[in-house]
């Protein structure tokens, strides 16, 4: 089956390598208390960027908030002159709160995420019992992909790509030669994202990474998260497609789809929930945006009790 999405990232990604179109610049910061990588990718003609994966310090035990980890990106932001067009989220995370309102409200840039957040506002609005004054329907975001859009940055082609199966809104972000894959796969000494939040489906997450290995084996391609697998003493979180079809230790070549996903099904069960899970989920369905303060001033994060 022709898949019409990934052979124009393909025409992309060659053009990008080839030098007739131009590569992004890519600045990456890592949150080690919830292991997130970050990215700001540049055109370095235009000075055009987007922020990918923002984090928004959260501490659980005090329920403060703080904007460390995205004070480093707003230097480097400021330090490179660069102009901020988009803010780009790969999913609603489950392990840590968007920075993306705070950076927006100083830098600019449309927030966007997939379309099918829809599906998890239904689905988590329900958990949160989030009423009817939570409109289910995205507005909370400036922009929706779809699979297949095109977009750009300054002179950079880019492609917004859905690959469900961690979350049902996933999406991969290919800019340039970069892709940007979010939660599918980690790195290849690590495997891949569990598939069992709510509306997590390990066999469609096999489909998606599938589908993602196709690209060039020399696309560049840039996580969300690392945790060090062990035996490895550092952080990573940028390898390419050649190495995860190679090594990937849950999907590299021959492994096959019910294999997967006995394996996925089996590791999933064992994990336990982020410890920022609530807090994260309810913020981010809503774009990142903290929950109003109540009559006294004060914002409250809700935990329902006895149903994850
Ligand atoms: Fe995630």
């Amino acid at each position: 089956m022709v898949d019409a999405q990934i052979a124009h990232a393909t025409q992309q990604i060659r053009a990008a390598q080839g030098g007739t179109s131009p590569r992004p610049v890519i600045e990456s910061f890592f949150d080690e208390p919830t292991y997130t990588a970050s990215h700001v990718v540049y055109d370095p003609v235009s000075r055009e960027a987007a922020v990918i994966d923002s984090v928004l310090n959260y501490d659980a035990a005090s329920g403060r908030t703080s904007s460390d980890s995205a004070q480093a990106i707003l230097d480097f932001i400021k330090n490179e002159n660069l102009t901020i067009v988009w803010q780009l989220e790969t999913h609603a995370h489950a392990d840590h709160l968007s920075a993306a309102p705070w950076l927006q409200e100083q830098l600019g840039g449309k927030l966007a995420i997939g379309a099918e957040i829809v599906r998890v506002q239904e689905v988590f609005g329900k958990i949160f019992n989030a009423g009817t004054r939570f409109a289910r329907d995205g507005s909370q975001f400036d922009h929706l992909f779809k699979d297949g859009d095109s977009f750009r940055i300054g002179e950079i082609e880019a492609i917004a790509l859905h690959v469900p199966g961690h979350t049902p809104a996933d999406m991969a972000f290919v800019i340039g030669d970069a892709a940007f894959i979010g939660d599918t796969l980690f790195m290849p000494d690590f495997g891949t994202a569990r598939a069992d939040f709510p509306g997590g489906d390990a066999r469609q997450l096999h489909r998606s990474i599938k589908r993602l290995l196709s690209l060039p084996r020399e696309t560049r391609l840039f996580l969300c998260h690392d945790y060090k697998a062990p035996g490895r003493d550092h952080y990573a979180w940028e390898t390419t497609i050649g190495a995860q079809r190679d090594s990937n230790l849950h999907v590299h070549d021959g492994i096959s789809e019910d294999d997967f996903v006995a394996m996925r099904t089996k590791r999933d069960a064992t994990l336990s929930l982020p410890n920022l899970i609530m807090p994260s989920v309810q913020i981010n369905m809503r774009g990142g945006r903290l929950p109003e303060p109540e009559e006294n001033g004060t914002r409250y994060i809700k935990i329902p009790l006895d149903t994850l």
